[in-house]
Parts: structure tokens; sequence; C-alpha cells
């Protein structure tokens, strides 16, 4: 195993800052291969953790207050656990929310001094949220012996996210971030959270990210629709009885439709299709079946961008130009939507071509200077030793 990145700066800071010598903890960013807007529809989605991450430096301060500095934000936020609901600071959010639901769940959280940093864009659909939250999480119950299982911490910062930050988002990003295991991408079951890795073996292939750098703002409040929309369509089709996705079938589709407005249709067809899709592409990945791979790749950007909607221009922009490039097998948005990145299966030696191509044909079009990272899969959360570097 490769030694994970960490931020040194967190390590010098926390130092110069507090004298002393904190414990280091980090916990990735994801992408996820296919399987969007799946993992709060209870389907199957096949994320991985990647080479960003957020770094959490800490150490108990022995006083009952906490001081913590982000270094991304250039900002410190200080409080006592009598007043942390009264701190409004966004970024401090993710990390108050994890100390709430310890708390909530009867764990003892002494203070603490921390710094944190992290290089997940934010805003881009990469879980930067995810990754702060899980190395706060992992961090301290690996130091407090608070004695909380891979999946209970996953669990607890999604909680985190839900209650505390307030965007209703499923369990893939935080699973993602926690579990994830190098040069793998793993198949979650969402149901019962039982999953499979797959080696993310691509042979002349690799995965490109490309970043929009948009982020448009109606992304929370469009999110919390789509899951009330499948949740009132899922409401009629049980017709008194509780059901999920796994209770449907897509040959019944055609008779789901009386039931539903069009709108709920929509997003019943694209969920269905898109757990089909899933399951394809971890055959085609077994199979090193590329370019089926591609075609699923696609398939799930037409739904995304037709049937659920909640893609942009930019994005099916991007998409578009991959469809038009020799060389790319596939390419979708990736995670939540309307805006963030889009992720390309591409011929290694295209690579170079694709960057420059599209960096300028973006440009042009939107006046913004695309980023583009290589995928590498990284490990999920783990507490960085020190000594050992
Ligand atoms: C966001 C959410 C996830 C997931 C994706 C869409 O990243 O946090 O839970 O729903 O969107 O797949």
């Amino acid at each position: 195993m490769n030694t994970p990145n960490y931020s040194l700066k967190a390590v010098e800071e926390f130092h110069s800052r507090f004298q002393k010598t904190p414990r280091v903890y980090r916990s990735p960013g994801r992408i996820n291969l296919i399987g969007e807007h799946i993992d709060y529809n209870n389907g199957w989605v096949m994320p991985a953790g990647i080479d960003k991450e957020t770094t959490f430096c800490f150490l108990e301060n022995g006083t009952d207050s906490f001081r913590i500095y982000s270094i991304n934000q250039q900002e410190q936020v200080s409080f006592m656990l009598e007043n942390y609901n009264s701190i409004t600071t966004s970024w401090a959010k993710f990390i108050i929310g994890v100390i709430d639901e310890f708390l909530k769940k009867g764990a003892t959280i002494p203070g603490f001094d921390a710094v944190l940093e992290g290089n997940v864009p934010f805003g881009s659909g990469l879980s930067s949220s995810a990754s702060l939250e899980c190395a706060v999480a992992f961090g301290l119950n690996d130091q407090f012996n608070l004695g909380f299982s891979r999946i209970e911490l996953a669990q607890l910062s999604q909680a985190a996210e839900n209650n505390y930050v307030g965007v209703n988002c499923g369990i893939m990003d935080q699973f993602a971030s926690v579990f994830s295991k190098e040069n793998h991408v793993f198949k979650l079951d969402c149901d019962t959270l039982t999953f499979e890795y797959f080696p993310c073996d691509l042979g002349q292939y690799t995965l490109i990210l490309a970043n929009s750098l948009v982020h448009h703002s109606l992304a929370d409040s469009e999110y919390n629709t789509r899951r009330l929309e499948c949740e009132s369509a899922l409401q009629k089709l049980g017709k008194g009885k509780k059901i999920n996705f796994r209770d449907l079938k897509k040959e019944n589709l055609e008779e789901y439709r009386k039931h539903l407005t069009p709108i709920e249709f929509n997003r019943i067809q694209f969920v269905l299709e898109e757990i089909e899709r899933v399951h394809d592409a971890a055959s085609a990945l077994q199979n090193q079946d590329f370019h089926k791979l591609g075609k699923l790749l696609y398939g799930s950007h037409n739904g995304l961008q037709h049937l659920y909607e909640v893609s942009c221009s930019e994005l099916d922009f991007m998409v578009d130009f991959a469809r038009n490039f020799e060389g790319i097998l596939g390419s979708r948005m990736m995670g939540g939507g309307f805006g963030g990145c889009t992720i390309n299966l591409i011929e290694e030696s295209r690579s170079e071509d694709f960057i420059k191509e599209l960096s300028e044909a973006y440009q042009t079009k939107f006046g913004i200077q695309p980023e583009f990272y290589p995928v590498k899969i990284g490990e999920g959360s783990s507490k960085v030793e020190l000594e050992s570097l």
C-alpha cells in the first residue's frame, strides 16, 4: 500500500498554533463510476475514494472547550459543548454535526484543539464534505476509543450531514470515504450495506474527471425534491403498503405509468434503468468489456439529463464533447449534479489531447477554464503514523 497523502502543512500549523504534536487522520473524497441518485433509492452504487482528501489533526486540550482552525478558510472557530448549537460558520457545521451525532449516541467527547486542511475541490461533486465528516468521525472514534464500527461511522457522518448541515444525502459518499480500497471500486448495496470490491483494472483505458467549475445554487433544493418525488411515486405505487425500488420491476414500467404524474414516471424510469446499469457495469468491469462499460456511462448521463433532470448545460456540453472525441468510450456527469465533474473513460494515450481540446472548447463556450484530474483510487479513512513517515 502506498503511504496515504496527508497535509504536512496541517501538522505544521497545529505545531505553531498549539505547540504540540497532534494525532493525524485523513479521509478521501470520492468518485462514483455509476449508480447516481441511487443510494437513497435503496439500490446499488459503484463508488471509490480518491487521492484527494481532508486531513484532520487534533489533540485533547484538557479543558471543555474546542478550538478548530481551517487552513482552507483561514478561520478559527471556538466553542464549548453548552453552546455549539449557536455556531453558524458553515464549514464548522460538518465537524460539530459529527460531534453532535456522537453525543446523541451517548459518547463522551473531551475538549480538543484541531487543524484541518483539504484538497478535495469544493462544490465539485467529489464529496469534500463527506471526506471532512469521515476524517473527524474516524479520528474521534479511534482516539477516544468510542467503539463504533466503520459502517456506524459512515452512518453517523451521513446523519451529521442530514441533521446538522441540512442536505438529505444518502450513504454513498460517507461509505466510499470510509471503505475505499486502493485501485478498487466497490458495488454497494445501499439497502443492506453489504458490498463487494472490484479491481479497477482498465487496461489501456483510464478515468479522467473534468471539473466544470460551476455549482448551480439549486443543487441542494433540487436534490431534496428528487428524493420527495421518488418517495411520492413509491407511495402511490405501494397503494398504502410501504414499498421500495426492489418491489418494482423495469418490465412493468408501463403499468406504473397510469398511477403517476409524468414527472414521477420519469424519475422512476431513471432509477430502475440506472439500477440495471450498475449490475451491468459490474459484469462489464469483471469481463474487461470497456466498450460496454462506456455505453453504460453514456446511458446513465442520458437518464440523468432527460429523465431525472439533474444535469446542466455545462455538464451536457462536456459529455457531448466526449461523445465526438475519438478514444473516449463513455462519459457522464457525476455526483448530485447541477455542476461539478464529468467522469470520462478514455484511452490513456488520448488523455492529453482530450484535456487540451476540451479546455479550449469549454473556455470558448463558457469563458471558464475547466480543471482535470486523473482518477487515482486511494485508501479509505485512516490514521497517519507520523513517526513512520
Ligand atoms: C450526493 C449525495 C449522495 C448521492 C449523490 C448522487 O453526492 O451526497 O448521497 O445521492 O449525490 O448519487
